[in-house]
């Protein structure tokens, strides 16, 4: 009798287990899938892209001018022609019509969108506009510094 009493109550035990052992596991995946979510909206707070602006990169003679006045302005201000006496093949030729840090220097207000150089600038309009601005900030703000 007690054989198949403890038979019969192990049998109960185990098959309850069995049956107790497989709820908690379904209803815990919808509890702990749900917390995992508000996580992600505090990921997006990675704004690293402000650092752009931050880079007001200096312009230099041979660096940044030297390829442009190449290539618009040296085929009449260069070695076979100097129109208006005034050659641009090397900084220091660059130099006698600029004033460092100098507004009105003779290469700024000729190049600039009112002056009688703008129309050799090359490219679109923004391009050409931003040539004359790249000029002028060379001269004013970089004081017409030859690197960089
Ligand atoms: C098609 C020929 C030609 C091209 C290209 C040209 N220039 Fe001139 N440049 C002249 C002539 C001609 C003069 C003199 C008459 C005048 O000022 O209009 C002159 C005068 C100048 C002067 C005045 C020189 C001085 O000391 O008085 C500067 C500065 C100048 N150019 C800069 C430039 C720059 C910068 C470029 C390139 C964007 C350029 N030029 C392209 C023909 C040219």
């Amino acid at each position: 009798m007690r054989h198949i009493l403890l038979v019969a109550l192990l049998a109960l035990s185990s098959s309850v287990a069995c049956v107790k052992a497989v709820p908690p596991t379904d209803t815990g995946d919808p509890l702990i899938s749900t917390p995992t979510s508000p996580t992600r909206p505090t990921t997006p707070t990675t704004p690293t892209t402000p650092t752009t602006p931050t880079t007001p990169t200096a312009l230099a003679y041979n660096q940044d001018l030297k390829a442009v006045f190449q290539s618009d302005c040296v085929t009449c201000h260069g070695p076979s022609r100097a129109d208006g006496h005034y050659r641009m093949t090397t900084y220091a030729q660059v130099m006698t019509a600029v004033r460092a840090g100098n507004a009105s220097s003779t290469l700024v207000a000729v190049t600039a969108q009112n002056g009688n150089m703008y129309r050799y600038w090359s490219g679109s309009t923004a391009t050409r506009q931003a040539k004359a601005a790249q000029v002028r900030s060379w001269v004013v703000t970089f004081n017409a510094q030859e690197n960089r």
